[in-house]
């Protein structure tokens, strides 16, 4: 158990009063301390608790509210997002201790979504390298380094699965799969929050943003939301439910309405799945103004009776609209919210404070001298650069392209992404530095070669919606004219994903095709470099350059990271978390699909008109989910199930043999997808439910085993009881979604399962 110092806050009469807990994670204490802080608070001090509002060091969204420091000394904050920094984090929370009458310490949040100086790869890069290890390491570093700068809680992971790419905010989660977004889920909050909230390296995570955001209507950011429940439990809640296994301490509710019922106030959601049914004991946050905004969605009358709405469905603490503040104490006074729910909000934000230690010491994460030794050290830089290199997809390499060999004695380094330090760090970035810190991919290649090679670099395009300038074509051509080798970064600038960064379009923005093409007539080898924070279609270039490479946007050290797989000093092993369309037409489009009553190339040549399909583009991706290519080749063969059936109780060993049959070391991602031929309701053509990241040398080869259970196979059934059907199965092993090796089992009876959720009782407001 830790012990800490008790540090006196002597301005606060509270101080006088309480006593001051001397070790926190001891549940009977925390009950005791925070009971008895909460029956000495006024309703005013209580609503205070319950509001949340930006310091003026960052901007995430609209101000409604100025003056944040005043609000602060007369009580009517409970926790402040954007501000860091020990010496600022420090001074604000002098103004809590020592200005008000109980002395309460604020929580300090902030978007620390991929690091918080030293910037990892955007989060779908991050989720690329399906190594969750590295996955947790990277959220371990960032909390490292946030929580020395005053930072409690980062509002992160955002857990959302997006199979819309129009929608920005794919950049932020770990892509398609409910299964895969629910490990990688994990291994987020793991990251953050460590084994010990009370540890002063780990800071609260938020699992985000509950709940179905990622299927905004159009790919539209906000928009609305309408699903079955069969959709949301199997699909769009696995990864939440996760982060809740896993121990995370808050939820931040989503914009949309789901189902007619905007999330911020909806009590099946908030109440009845999650303080209910998931025993959830943290607390749960708005996502900025949606309280506010139940009034625009249709759902409340006025900011008042928003309020009352999200705090009797069970939100705990409003982000920046202040609603709660205005309206909370006449709500009450009204006898239309219980001061019972007010106590519930208040403990659970009290409570959160207790476990990180603040009432102990308001000023123990606040710490200039830990700060200056974590931040930027080489340890963090480090991991930074591996992690890019495992985020980093091959997606095309003709002819052996890449590695670039010695065979090159100059290089044409192209495009608006080729060097510019802020897009390389992505959206999302905190307190990163987008100057002079991030490594571009020009100086991550010079730094490479030295002076072995000639570097040439033109800027060559804009990447700007719209801007069809070509005044910087005849320089990049003629750079590329004068090299072995041309290198295009091209794609999106940071801010096109990410919030509030919808398109309707995937292709190159800008004039980067038309300079892509214009290169291409020079008959040259071309790698293109992709740096972007969604799935982009890139059918022409994928037909037409030699090489491509999927680099999202790697983060401080992602120059290097870059260098370092052109040059094969790493070999790439991404694999996409996310398919990549053809066009934005076949949107949504994901791997574990239904297979329809009329699937597309069953039969022969005159059934195919009317079937599931397109007139003007094949059913199939451009690149589907799982897929990534290394510079050897791995083999599969000899796929064995050790039984044939199995029922309650039982698990089958799925073994499947890869080799490195290729010249190079690499890294591989076995994946295992089952498939349930007949169900009680329509099941996906593939389902992945297992996957391992191994290590071959050139020539080796190793058997790699999955187990499954009668668990795994578990879905929300016609009447919507959690369970496995009895049936034919079809399981399948390789590295990507499509090209598979597969086997047969059966389950030979139905398996129920006691996490059984009832569909809703109550979804209206109340
Ligand atoms: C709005 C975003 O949706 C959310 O993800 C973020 O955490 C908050 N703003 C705070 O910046």
């Amino acid at each position: 158990m830790l012990t800490v110092a008790i540090v006196a806050v002597a301005a606060s009469p509270m101080a006088a009063a309480a006593e001051p807990p001397r070790q926190f994670n001891e549940p009977a204490d925390m009950n005791r301390y925070v009971a008895d802080l909460i029956s000495r608070m006024t309703l005013q001090e209580k609503i205070g608790q319950l509001n949340l509002l930006s310091s003026s060091w960052d901007i995430t969204g609209p101000t409604l509210r100025e003056g944040y420091q005043e609000d602060v000394k007369a009580g009517n904050v409970g926790a402040i997002f954007n501000a860091h920094t020990a010496a600022y984090t420090r001074s604000l929370q002098k103004l809590a201790v020592e200005e008000t009458r109980l002395g309460i310490p604020l929580l300090f949040g902030y978007d620390v979504i991929h690091g918080y100086k030293t910037l990892f790869p955007i989060s779908l890069g991050e989720a690329a390298s399906w190594d969750l290890a590295a996955i947790e390491n990277a959220a371990r570093v960032a909390a490292v380094e946030a929580s020395a700068a005053g930072v409690h809680w980062t509002f992160a992971p955002m857990v959302d699965i997006a199979r819309d790419p129009r929608w920005g905010r794919i950049s932020e989660g770990a892509g398609e799969d409910p299964y895969f977004g629910s490990e990688v889920a994990r291994a987020r909050v793991k990251g953050f929050q460590g084994d010990d909230l009370a540890a002063v390296d780990t800071v609260i995570a938020t699992a985000k943003h509950y709940t179905a955001y990622g299927q905004a209507q159009a790919g539209r950011d906000y928009h609305t939301t309408d699903m079955s429940l069969r959709e949301l439990w199997d699909t769009y809640l696995p990864p939440f439910r996760a982060a809740s296994e896993a121990g995370v301490a808050t939820y931040m509710t989503a914009f949309n309405e789901l189902n007619g019922v905007p999330a911020t106030a909806s009590r099946y959601l908030l109440h009845d799945i999650l303080k209910t049914r998931w025993r959830f004991h943290g607390f749960i946050v708005s996502d900025y103004t949606s309280v506010n905004e139940l009034v625009p969605h249709g759902f409340a009358r006025n900011e008042k009776h928003a309020a009352e709405l999200a705090i009797n469905a069970g939100l705990d603490m409003d982000m920046q609209g202040a609603s709660f503040l205005s309206s909370l104490a006449p709500l009450v006074k009204e006898g239309r919210v219980s001061i019972d729910r007010i106590d519930d909000a208040v403990r659970r934000i009290l409570e959160m404070k207790y476990r990180l230690g603040l009432f102990a010491d308001p000023y123990r994460y606040s710490d200039e001298d830990r700060e200056a030794a974590a931040i930027y050290n080489t340890e963090h830089l480090e991991a930074a650069r591996d992690m890019a290199r495992k985020s980093i997809v091959l997606l095309k390499n003709e002819r052996d392209l890449l590695p670039l060999g010695n065979g090159a004695s100059s290089l044409a380094v192209i495009g608006p992404l080729a060097d510019s330090e802020a897009d390389m760090i992505g959206s999302w970035s905190a307190a990163g530095e987008r100057k002079d810190r991030p490594v571009t991919l020009l100086e991550g290649i010079k730094a490479r070669v030295g002076d072995t090679v000639s570097v040439h670099y033109e800027k060559g395009a804009s990447y700007r919606l719209g801007d069809t300038d070509r005044s910087g074509f005849d320089a990049a051509l003629a750079a590329a004219g004068r090299a072995d080798v041309i290198i295009a970064a091209m794609g999106e600038s940071a801010e096109m994903s990410g919030e509030a960064a919808s398109r309707t379009s995937l292709g190159l923005p800008g004039a980067q095709q038309e300079l892509l093409e214009e290169l291409r007539k020079l008959g040259k080898p071309i790698v293109l470099v992709l740096m972007n924070g969604r799935p982009l279609s890139v059918g022409w270039a994928d037909e037409n350059v030699h090489a491509i490479l999927e680099t999202w946007f790697a983060g401080t050290e992602g120059g290097h990271a870059i260098a370092d797989v052109l040059f094969g000093d790493y070999n790439p092993s991404g694999k996409l978390p996310v398919t990549f369309p053809r066009n934005v037409g076949q949107v949504p489009i994901y791997y574990n699909m239904k297979n329809t009553g009329r699937p597309y190339g069953v039969g022969g040549e005159a059934e195919q008109k009317y079937r599931s399909r397109y007139l003007d583009t094949p059913n199939t991706p451009l690149y589907p989910f799982g897929y990534g290519l290394s510079y050897t080749e791995f083999a599969y063969s000899d796929m064995t199930l050790d039984r044939k059936a199995m029922g309650e109780g039982d698990r089958i060993t799925v073994t499947v043999r890869v080799s490195n049959a290729g010249e190079a070391d690499g890294e591989e991602v076995v994946q295992l997808y089952t498939r349930d031929l007949v169900g009680s309701v329509t099941r996906p053509v593939r389902e992945l439910k297992g996957f391992e990241k191994i290590f071959l040398k050139k020539g080796e080869s190793r058997q790699v085993a999955f187990e499954l259970t009668p668990e795994d196979l578990a879905f929300h059934r016609q009447d919507m009881s959690y369970g496995a059907e009895a049936g034919a199965f079809r399981v399948f092993a390789g590295g990507n979604s499509v090209d598979l090796l597969e086997a047969s089992f059966r389950l030979t009876e139905d398996v129920a399962l006691s996490d059984a959720p009832a569909a809703p009782d109550r979804e209206e407001r109340q």
